[in-house]
């Protein structure tokens, strides 16, 4: 006889931009669906829903994480970080917005908030010899990656006397479509 296993509901706190939340959910409820249908967080984005593209990540603890992979009960006591939350409160984050407009390193914008929330979180601590490996859990269909690694660039001050997005020696510009 196979029996059925029925999901239950349960109360989960966690703090989401800086602002508390408690939110009952099913335990069988992704965080993604959590964050962006009953939170209202617009900027996680669901794309392959499996964990390959990054257009859903979110900070989770200061590392990213894809949020269509964790379920919502995981995430007790968390500190979770949206691309709004990081990007529309701090100075950092209003560079990291200016460096994307600068190298107009976007096309339909679908992957951007993520790919921005990504990289705002490096630490730049050291110089980005590989700045596609930075990005590598993040996927742009319109193939913006030139601009956008321009844009991390600028960013983390790793142009190394080349402050114009320029990488590999190719212009953002030959890049973009009309
Ligand atoms: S939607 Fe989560 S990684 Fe693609
Ligand atoms: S700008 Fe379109 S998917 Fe990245």
């Amino acid at each position: 006889m196979t029996e059925s296993v029925q999901a239950m509901n349960t109360t989960v706190r966690f703090s989401l931009d800086g602002k508390a939340v408690a939110v009952e959910v099913a335990t069988t409820e992704r965080l993604i669906d959590t964050l962006r249908l009953r939170l209202g967080t617009a900027g996680i984005r669901e794309s392959c829903g499996v964990g390959a593209c990054g257009t859903c990540s979110v900070l989770r603890n200061g590392y990213v994480v894809s949020a269509c992979l964790l379920l919502t009960v995981m995430l007790e006591g968390d500190d979770l970080v949206s691309a709004e939350g990081a990007l529309g409160s701090s100075t950092h984050g209003a560079a990291v917005v200016q460096a994307f407009v600068d190298h107009r390193a976007y096309q339909c914008s679908f992957c951007t908030p993520a790919m921005a929330l990504t990289a705002a979180s490096l630490t730049c601590s050291e110089p980005i010899e590989n700045v596609a490996h930075e990005l590598a859990g993040n996927f742009c269909r319109c193939g913006s990656y030139p601009r956008v690694y321009g844009a991390v660039e600028k960013i983390c001050g790793a142009s190394r006397g080349n402050d114009d997005g320029v990488v590999n020696g190719q212009q953002p510009e030959e890049t973009v479509a009309s």
